[in-house]
């Protein structure tokens, strides 16, 4: 039996807006944090049958509470076809680090550790750990793999890269703590100077999404603030990449803060105009707005959800955990805290 598992991971700087959205090439960079608890695990167990056929059941590994994500045949769709390309790469991509392919036949089964619909982007952590439970599925030596994957960053861009075709924002689940993607390729962020964070998700709502993401990242294309955001956001992901580096938390709080109003910004003003906000994002977002100007400012960010992220100090995460819930008494609040990315479990 094979079992992996990835994280899910929050961007800083967005992802919104594809220059090719056959292979999920994007407009512009982004930056973001992985994350830790909050991820998928995925499991292969050997088969009879030809190929990878996903089902709808709970993995054996233990001590994680795991839910089974619901797919519609759209979803298993995505899944299946999904799979063949990692079948088709892998077979390319092994004898550049001197794997063996096999074809061999497994189930898959899939769970995440956070519920459907909670802000955490299930995509990114389920389409990293597919790929990567995929592709040691196909391995001739699960070992030799395994070595492989750990001592070759150029292995992970690899993978990275194919599970980008799946879901975009995926491929910065397999590098932590800070990733930076543009274009094919998602590589670790030189961040020495940033300490230890925690992250928090203030759960606003938690029902399916009325706009899509794909939607989302074709429509903001229609709106006016569209002429000019490439260049803005090549500009915050400099300033971003050198305050991470200088581990600047005034800095990356305050660029996060800008990045994640204009990403919502241009729903507001596309074509056919739609929000995420809900009365209680509105409600978070005027409690957060003096915070972030001031000396020690929590970097908040919303992705294209309801839902508030807070990341802050690990050190003081105690004191946060106090403060939101003393203001968000009625929110449910997920807790996690930055990651190394996909691995698997031995
Ligand atoms: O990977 P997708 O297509 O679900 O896009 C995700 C886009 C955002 O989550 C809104 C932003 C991001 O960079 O993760």
């Amino acid at each position: 039996m094979i079992s992996v598992r990835a994280p899910s991971n929050i961007a800083l700087i967005k992802y919104m807006g594809k220059r090719d959205s056959g292979k999920n090439i994007p407009e512009n960079p982004s930056i973001s944090m992985t994350l830790d608890a909050l991820c998928t695990v995925a499991e292969l167990t050997p088969s009879s049958g030809k190929g990878i056929q996903w089902v709808p059941e709970l993995p054996q590994v233990s001590g994680l509470p795991l839910v089974v994500p619901a797919l519609k045949d759209e979803g298993i769709g995505k899944v299946v076809r999904h799979l063949e390309r990692v079948r088709s790469m892998a077979k390319e991509i092994f004898p550049q680090f001197g794997l063996g392919f096999q074809e061999s036949g497994f189930v898959l089964k899939t769970a995440n550790t956070f519920p459907p619909s909670s802000g955490i982007a299930s995509s990114a952590s389920s389409f990293a750990a597919m790929t990567l439970a995929a592709a040691a599925g196909f391995a001739r030596d699960l070992e030799v793999f395994d070595r492989v994957w750990n001592s070759e960053a150029r292995l992970r861009r690899a993978l990275a890269r194919v599970s980008r075709q799946g879901s975009g924002s995926s491929c910065r689940s397999f590098d932590g703590p800070w990733v930076f993607w543009e274009l094919e390729d998602a590589v670790p962020v030189q961040a020495s100077g940033m300490p230890e964070m925690a992250h928090f998700v203030i759960l606003v709502k938690t029902d399916p999404k009325r706009v899509s993401s794909s939607e989302a990242h074709s429509l903001v294309r229609t709106s006016p603030l569209w002429d000019g955001r490439v260049e803005r956001v090549e500009t915050r992901t400099r300033l971003m990449m050198a305050a991470l580096e200088a581990g600047d938390l005034v800095g990356v709080a305050r660029i996060a803060w800008s990045e994640a109003w204009e990403m919502h910004s241009l729903f507001h003003t596309c074509a056919e105009p739609f929000s995420y906000w809900e009365p209680g994002t509105i409600d978070g977002l005027h409690w957060f707005a003096p915070m972030i100007r001031e000396s020690s400012p929590p970097i908040v960010t919303l992705d294209a959800g309801p839902n508030i992220h807070v990341i802050v100090e690990k050190k003081f995460r105690e004191e946060w955990r106090d403060r939101l819930k003393g203001h968000f008494a009625g929110n449910v609040i997920l807790e996690d805290q930055q990651g190394k990315g996909a691995s698997l479990i031995r």
